[in-house]
């Protein structure tokens, strides 16, 4: 058995062509308004949680770099009546009740709901005071509108952004094959390897919740990228970036600083770290910004069969299996530049 290197992460499969500009003018976080691309085509979907919360508000202040086409909301760190609700908030507080926010499943495909209100807090939304949400929720059902999306949208330009259980994304490709092919890319939260579990020694939450949906997503053939705890775990809501998002001094800045503020704590308490680890804006921000991130285009497969490791993503990182590469791996960030970009974003809200 030889010795694991130490951690080496290469920028082998983040193609030039994803970095947007030139490599001179990918240092300003707003470098994206010279770029000529359109703003990318994209469903969100949720189980908002602070940090889906300010994924969805780093999402909204992107026109430039990304056109929210609607939410989707699935039930994972707190039920569903719950997570959609929330959404609608993070949309108002945004100032953007025009958003379409859909309600999808409320439970895995096979298994009892797993929640996580010892992390969130009983709203799912702990921390800042919140309301009860005026703007409507659509009358379409989150797998349907997913549905509909992929095959009114020309093939190959729609982005499924999961930033919680994969239930509705596999519902939806279960419910219409036709759809699968037609995807661009998913760029989801989720999984884990050298940073281990959080929600067990093996698993990382939300691929715990639905291993069956996680492994029909990452068998679908279709291009992946996932952010694991490796990447999110060194992506830390510190109490200086905290500050400099407080500091906004305006109604989005505020709510995402009293979130954060109660966020940490679990986290903080649990690994000793300076921070909350952000995990979900690091799916928008590497839309935006894809040359933050660095990772590899591995095998990754999930365990669905035993209660011991059941969960677990087993990632590939060294090619020991000859098993074809289905997804980019990311391991690494550039935690400056992310908050950067995130305080800078959220002031234009
Ligand atoms: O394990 C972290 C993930 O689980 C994040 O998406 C968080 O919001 C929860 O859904
Ligand atoms: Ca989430």
């Amino acid at each position: 058995m030889t010795d694991v290197q130490p951690r080496r992460l290469l920028r082998l499969d983040i193609p030039a062509s994803a970095c947007k500009g030139s490599p001179d003018d990918l240092k300003d976080p707003d470098m994206s308004e010279q770029t000529a691309t359109p703003p990318r085509k994209i469903i969100i979907d949720t189980d908002p949680g602070q940090d889906d919360a300010v994924a969805i508000l780093l999402a909204l202040a992107s026109p430039e770099d990304i056109d929210l086409l609607g939410i989707t909301c699935v039930a994972g760190n707190v039920p569903l009546a719950l997570t959609q609700t929330n959404a609608r908030r993070v949309c108002e507080v945004a100032g953007r009740s025009d958003v379409a926010v859909h309600a999808g499943c409320a439970a895995p495909l096979q298994r009892p709901l797993v929640t996580a209100e010892h992390v969130h807090g009983k709203t799912g939304l702990d921390g800042p005071d919140l309301w009860e949400p005026t703007m409507p929720l659509s009358p379409v059902d989150g797998v349907t509108f997913i549905i509909d999306t992929l095959r009114r949208e020309p093939a190959g330009t729609v982005t499924l952004c999961p930033l919680g259980p994969l239930t509705n994304i596999a519902a939806a490709f279960e419910q219409a094959p036709d759809i699968i092919e037609r995807v661009q890319e998913v760029v989801l939260m989720g999984g884990a390897y050298f940073e281990v579990g959080n929600i067990t020694p093996a698993a990382e939450f939300n691929i715990y919740v639905d291993p069956e949906a996680a492994q029909a997503v990452l068998g679908a053939g279709i291009p992946v990228t996932m952010m694991p705890l490796d990447v999110t775990h060194k992506a830390l809501a510190t109490r200086p970036r905290i500050d400099a998002i407080r500091a906004l001094n305006s109604r989005v800045g505020t709510f995402t600083a009293e979130m954060l503020d109660f966020f940490e704590r679990f986290d903080v308490e649990k690994y000793g770290s300076d921070g909350g680890p952000l995990h979900d804006p690091c799916v928008i921000a590497y839309l935006i910004r894809p040359d933050l991130f660095s990772g590899r285009h591995i095998n990754v497969m999930v365990e669905t069969g035993s209660d011991l490791t059941l969960g677990m993503t087993v990632a590939d990182w060294w090619g020991v299996t000859d098993r074809a590469a289905n997804a980019l791996f990311i391991g690494d960030v550039d935690s400056d530049g992310l908050f950067d970009l995130i305080t800078k974003r959220l002031g234009r809200l």
